[in-house]
């Protein structure tokens, strides 16, 4: 949510408005409300350009990539403090236009900071939380302290979680501060950077500087400074090489990042089923599973669809009842009785979502509940703070809404599962052999489904309300189908258990009215039974399920899955209602890569 980059070069750079526009590119799935580049050239002048919009829009506007200067400074907006126009699009300058600073997160003190910069005798200018960035270390640096100084003094005025990037005009650097979002330092050949996230730094070096919380650099383009916020003392790190592609920050020949995601999903779950394979982790992780009084699986949105199949797979294969919770409402709900036994599995894309960065940090702070962490994004802060993590092995997801990254989740789960029923002695599934198919069978769906995904398409693209119902193991792939359909085609989609249906919400039911339904052939019985009680009343019933002539003889049209074994199931449903979801869009014309209002990485309450 909001991105943020800065780069600092030797001398001055006549490409350094292509280089900004190109990181905004990379980051356009934290925001697009805005955007803003900020300069500073070598004679000490500096040009700020900024407006609405999309990087794209905002650059033929007012020529971004045209700007050249020795330190840049980008940010891109996802409206919370003011509305989304060109007063509150950052960067920001301070009073006098000495620094350009602008920063991601939220500064939940901005109205009582503004009353006191203005009685302070500030020029503030917007009504944005990231200006107050902007003021709180100018007024320290205005007394006179070092820059470094101004930012712990900042730092101790400015509540809330945020990262920022600032420079003055005076010298060649820039500070930036990691305080609760995302950040890392990139290090390479004439010049360093900083961005809230590894797409906008790969392909400029994969040389990359992993910043904790609470620490803030100076950086200049060939050294920078690692130092404590609490009380400025030098913290030594050397920088490391990403494992991650630059390569999957393009779309290729894909004309979106969504589908692009969708195909490379038998690819990914091959590499994270090969790294779990051999991965020591893995033991740690099932053990102190196997060892809990009580396991909560967390997360939010996708992720907390992942944890409800999560939930199926160990209470099926490995006879552990669980409990699933969304992150946002875990601490009001459980957190006065997690005690020191229980295991809390946090699974999240990013690592940096707030509600459950929030879960972690009070359970850390009551000293309750083993954080285990199921990330994608290393180095996040999830990741940071789990006893023991295991990353997602997705690579970078560029699209906003999530889809190979749930496929992995899922994965993970039914090996975890798999594992620890191994471990417990109950007859399962065979994780060599899970590697060895599941891969397959993702494959085989993507070229089946493809056709049939794009006629549904065609056929429900117009509608504005429509059901999806589960049934056991597919369940939570209802959950998602529904959340997917919201989130790119902006219909209203309910996920809902389909035996849950008749308890009122059959009544939204005519003539024609659309419902899918999603369910094992072990299941047909009761999806038969449920797809009746629509059918019955002209309702419209579409199966998605493996072949079953009953199914096909009662739903009124069917989207028929590969043959795959019963554990498998949900993935290759996964693949159908994420290329439905697709292909509606699509057809709506919608860039099903950046929906309306959302931002990938959501680190507000
Ligand atoms: O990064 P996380 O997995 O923690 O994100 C949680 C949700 O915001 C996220 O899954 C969201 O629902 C998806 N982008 C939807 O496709």
């Amino acid at each position: 949510m909001c991105g943020i980059f800065g780069i600092v070069y030797e001398k001055e750079n006549p490409a350094m408005g292509a280089v900004l526009v190109k990181a905004g590119q990379r980051l356009t799935y934290r925001g697009y409300d805005s955007v803003g580049c900020g300069v500073f050239h070598e004679d000490g002048s500096t040009e700020l350009r900024k407006d609405t919009g999309k990087i794209e829009d905002v650059d033929r506007r007012y020529s971004l990539s045209s700007l050249s200067g020795v330190r840049g400074v980008m940010q891109l907006r996802w409206a919370t403090f003011g509305l989304p126009d060109q007063r509150n699009a950052q960067p920001h300058y301070d009073c006098d236009k000495n620094m350009i600073g602008a920063h991601n997160g939220n500064i939940v003190n901005t109205s009582q900071l503004q009353e006191k910069y203005r009685a302070e005798g500030h020029t503030v200018r917007s009504d944005n939380d990231g200006e107050m960035v902007v003021h709180a270390i100018e007024k320290h640096y205005d007394k006179g302290l070092p820059f470094e100084q101004a930012v712990i003094e900042a730092a101790r005025e400015l509540e809330g979680d945020y990262a920022c990037v600032i420079g003055d005009i005076y010298t060649n650097r820039l500070f930036t501060v990691k305080m609760g979002s995302s950040l890392f330092l990139g290090v390479g050949e004439g010049f360093i950077c900083c961005s809230s996230d590894l797409p906008s730094i790969l392909d400029l070096t994969r040389q990359i500087v992993v910043i904790n919380d609470g620490e803030f650099i100076e950086f200049s383009a060939t050294s920078y400074t690692i130092r404590d916020i609490r009380d400025g003392h030098v913290i030594e790190r050397a920088s490391e090489l990403s494992p991650l592609s630059p390569e999957n920050a393009d779309k290729g020949e894909f004309p979106h990042f969504m589908l692009k995601e969708i195909h490379e999903q038998p690819k990914k779950a091959a590499d994270l089923l090969h790294f779990l394979e051999a991965s020591r982790e893995v033991d740690e992780f099932v053990n102190a599973i196997h060892k809990a009084r009580r396991v909560f699986l967390v997360a939010s949105g996708t992720s907390y669809h992942a944890c409800l199949q999560g939930a199926y797979y160990f209470g099926k294969l490995a006879q552990l009842p669980v409990c699933v919770a969304i992150a946002g409402q875990f601490i009001d709900l459980f957190g006065d009785t997690v005690g020191p036994d229980d295991v809390l599995v946090c699974v999240s894309q990013s690592g940096e979502t707030k509600d459950l960065i929030n879960v972690v940090n009070y359970c850390k702070r009551k000293q309750v509940g083993r954080i285990l962490g199921i990330v994608n994004v290393l180095g996040s802060s999830l990741m940071i703070r789990s006893e023991v993590h295991l990353p997602l092995v997705s690579d970078l997801e560029m699209s906003v809404p999530a889809t190979k990254t749930f496929m992995n989740q899922i994965v993970m789960f039914l090996y975890l599962a798999a594992k620890l029923a191994q471990k417990r002695g109950l007859p399962g599934l065979n994780t060599a052999a899970l590697t060895a198919d599941l891969p397959r069978y993702i494959k085989e769906t993507l070229t089946k489904a493809e056709t049939p995904c794009r006629d549904l398409a065609e056929q429900l693209h117009a509608v504005e309300d429509l059901y999806c119902l589960g049934y056991g193991l597919c369940h939570p792939i209802a959950m998602e189908a529904a959340l997917k359909i919201k989130e790119v085609v902006y219909s209203h989609c309910e996920g809902m258990y389909s035996s849950e249906f008749k308890h009122g919400p059959l009544s939204i039911v005519t003539e024609g009215y659309p419902i899918l339904f999603l369910g094992t052939r072990e299941d047909s019985g009761m999806l038969i039974s449920h797809i009746n009680e629509v059918t019955c009343r002209n309702g419209k019933a579409i199966a998605i399920s493996p072949a079953s002539p009953e199914i096909r003889k009662n739903a009124s049209q069917m989207l028929e899955l590969p043959e795959v074994p019963y554990y498998m199931v949900p993935m290759a449903a996964t693949v159908v209602i994420q290329l439905l979801a697709y292909f509606m869009s699509v057809r709506r014309g919608i860039d099903p890569d950046f929906p309306r209002n959302i931002s990938k990485t959501l680190t507000v309450d």
